[in-house]
């Protein structure tokens, strides 16, 4: 008899190319720019646009099992700076996964705020939009601040969606909501932008050892 449920430990023999079942994820992948972007951001006199340029890294990884449940995905870096500068204006980390058996789709996201979120949503492989959204509080989709931000820029919510313009464009639109202590309103921090391909992705180590 087994000391765990031997159920959860039962692995599936995936496909080793990722890069061949992303599913609605398959064209973020490669490198990526975008000559401007668009931020809507919280100041001391309140919204600010700021246009941004960004550069940005899909790629994909190994299939990743726990157990039975089986994800494909991409690791991404993308870095944003205000036009002609270098200095860092966002960052940002993190996987894009999709699980084939159930369509769904889950952002992991970190950044350097001492912040992250795991937002999630569904679609059909064939997709070409598709939105995640994570809510302050949910254990299955929710968002972890540091003690500065959870009591100073609350934030109750993040959502993304992305649309997949063809093989070597996609967008995104993105707003997350923050409750700004002293402030009554919720403030919607959105960022929009529409990347162009500067790369193809590497696949990952698992097909390259599979003839690539
Ligand atoms: C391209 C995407 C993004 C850009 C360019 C961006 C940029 C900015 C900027 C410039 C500020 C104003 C404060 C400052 O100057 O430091 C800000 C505030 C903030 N952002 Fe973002 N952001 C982006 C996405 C996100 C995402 C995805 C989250 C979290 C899910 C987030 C969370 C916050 C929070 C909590 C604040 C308030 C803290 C503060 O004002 O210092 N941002 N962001």
């Amino acid at each position: 008899m087994s000391e765990f449920p031997a159920h959860l430990f039962d692995e599936p023999d995936p496909d080793p190319h990722t890069l061949a079942n992303l599913g609605p994820l398959a064209g973020l992948a490669g490198v990526w720019t975008t000559e401007r972007g668009l931020d809507v951001k919280p100041t001391a006199d309140g919204a600010e646009r700021q246009a941004y340029v960004e550069r940005a890294e899909y790629q994909p990884i190994d299939p990743q099992m726990n157990g039975p449940q089986l994800l494909y995905g991409l690791r991404y870096h993308l870095r944003v700076v205000k036009p002609g500068e270098v200095e860092m204006y966002h960052e940002q980390v993190g996987f894009w996964l999709w699980e084939p058996a159930t369509g769904t789709v889950t952002q992991t996201l970190a950044i350097p705020r001492a912040q992250v979120a795991l937002a999630s949503g569904t679609a059909t492989a064939e997709a070409t939009r598709f939105a995640v959204r994570a809510e302050r509080g949910m254990t299955g989709a929710g968002i972890c601040s540091g003690a500065f931000l959870e009591e100073n820029f609350t934030t109750s919510s993040y959502a993304i969606e992305v649309t997949v313009n063809g093989p070597d464009s996609w967008s995104y639109h993105e707003t997350t909501t923050l409750h700004i202590k002293g402030v009554a309103e919720p403030f919607l921090h959105t960022d929009t932008a529409t990347l162009t391909r500067i790369g193809q992705p590497t696949p990952n180590p698992l097909a390259l050892a599979d003839g690539g």
